[in-house]
């Protein structure tokens, strides 16, 4: 049966149906579409809305289209849909009476329905892969939590952490990110089955049976919000922006972490490239990559808002132009989270440079403002002074941090104060250790070893809860 015959004269140009037509990228609701076709065929027969006979004719042939596969439907753009071939299919196997599995139905619902079943699937595979990745960071914590490393802010030097804890911070994003697709979910498991082209049907038709057979957890109630509505694929291609985000920031760190100059990490040569010309090289590829392609999908959620944007309610062929996004967006942030996930795993952290670092450069200078504090009871932002001033004329003399001791801090205690604080040299050099330091940071969510150890202990029973 062609759909055009009723109404319009002719065919559309070849240009004019290829233009229109969104068989290509349909391809990925195949499936959720013949389960689509099968529960509203069940329920139609079940309300005694179809013989029950050509329900069945119906439903055997889609079972048999699903067991053929997508080679068996004629794709020919003139087609214009996936609908439409699954229908011209189903006519084919059983002739006219393949036109009752349209009773009640739109291809406005249908596409709606289809697009949700599928990408509730992809949200449940991304959300599984995000929980690897955060086992797999745990498991790299658990082997670094005396790991020194020097912490930055502003890329510069500012206080002696650990590689356990920085691990930590990704750790913690991605939960985040994993909720936020978690919630987004929510919002996609809805049934906009049954709104037909926009107003339902006067048949009686059981949304929630065909809601059930689904598998969707509730109605999206009113039928012109179910025909209209894209929302759902806005909102998660916005937490799939935002995980594409927290991905990029790890990959942009193995990126600066692994150059000379840092020389913090190794990644796997699995992971990198090489130069055509200069063969000394070994270039961090795959974390450009990754680190790119969250543009795209950035780009991806800017086009979906840009489409819906004044759109008028109800149906608009508009919504047709969505899809495409949605998939590339899920397909780019679905494959950075993977190879970050990969690379991440096989990069090796280099222990000596990391306390070098930490003890280069005066990380521990905080520590020993606040032992002035501590000890000797002077405001913090006098202490705060003295210290800077200390490390000022350090530096101007080449003196090391590790050779500052309580004579030398009294100079300048001296100049600013007219007053001698006359340090235990003990706690000086305690204070100024950066492993020492880390150790002494015992605060809920911070470095010392015993405060990580317990956030992966309940970042792991966060996983092992999810996983279930
Ligand atoms: N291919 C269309 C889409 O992806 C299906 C719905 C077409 N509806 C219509 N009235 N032309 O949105």
């Amino acid at each position: 049966m062609n759909l055009r015959s009723g109404r319009l004269k002719g065919k559309m140009t070849s240009d004019a149906a290829s233009f229109t037509s969104s068989l290509e990228f349909d391809r990925r609701i195949f499936q959720a579409d013949i389960r689509c076709n099968q529960a509203h065929t069940t329920m139609l027969k079940e309300q005694g809305i179809i013989p029950a006979d050509e329900a069945d004719k119906i439903i055997e042939a889609l079972q048999k289209l699903e067991a053929e596969g997508i080679d068996s439907l004629n794709m020919d753009p003139s087609v214009e849909d996936i609908h439409m071939a699954v229908e011209n299919y189903v006519t084919s196997q059983i002739g006219e009476a393949a036109g009752f599995m349209h009773t009640g139905k739109s291809r406005n619902d249908q596409v709606a329905t289809d697009l949700r079943l599928v990408l509730k699937d992809e949200i449940l595979d991304i959300q599984a892969d995000i929980l690897k990745f955060i086992l797999n960071i745990l498991d790299m914590a658990s082997q670094h939590t005396e790991t020194v490393m020097v912490g930055y802010t502003h890329l510069q030097h500012a206080q002696p952490t650990t590689f356990a804890h920085h691990l930590l911070s990704y750790a913690y994003a991605l939960k985040r990110d994993y909720q936020r697709l978690q919630d987004a979910y929510r919002r996609v498991d809805m049934c906009p089955l049954g709104s037909a082209a926009l107003t339902t049907t006067s048949f009686p038709i059981n949304r929630d049976r065909t809601r059930e057979l689904l598998g969707f957890s509730v109605l999206l109630e009113n039928s012109i919000d179910g025909v209209s509505s894209r929302d759902f694929m806005a909102e998660t291609v916005s937490a799939l922006s935002i995980l594409s985000m927290t991905l990029s920031r790890i990959c942009e760190e193995l990126i600066i972490w692994s150059t000379y100059e840092f020389g913090m990490v190794e990644i796997a040569g699995e992971y990198s490239s090489t130069s055509s010309i200069m063969p000394q090289k070994k270039n961090p590829d795959v974390a450009e990559i990754a680190r790119a392609k969250t543009a795209a999908v950035y780009g991806e959620l800017n086009t979906i808002l840009t489409i819906l944007k004044s759109l008028p309610q109800s149906y608009n062929r508009d919504l047709q132009e969505v899809t495409p996004h949605l998939w590339s967006a899920v397909d780019n942030s679905h494959s950075i989270l993977t190879i970050t996930t990969d690379m991440l795993s096989t990069t090796t952290f280099n222990k000596e440079r990391g306390k070098e670092l930490a003890d280069a450069n005066f990380s521990t200078a905080t520590e020993l403002a606040d032992l002035m504090v501590k000890e000797k009871n002077l405001p913090f932002r006098v202490a705060h002074q003295i210290v800077g001033r200390t490390v000022t004329k350090a530096i101007e003399g080449r003196i090391k941090p590790s050779d500052i001791n309580s004579e030398f801090i009294d100079i300048v205690a001296h100049e600013l104060t007219g007053e001698f604080l006359m340090l235990d040299n003990t706690k000086v050099k305690d204070a100024l250790d950066p492993e020492k330091v880390v150790r002494t940071r015992k605060v809920v969510g911070g470095p010392a070893s015993e405060m990580v150890e317990e956030a992966i202990g309940r970042l792991r029973e966060f996983v092992n809860r999810e996983s279930e």
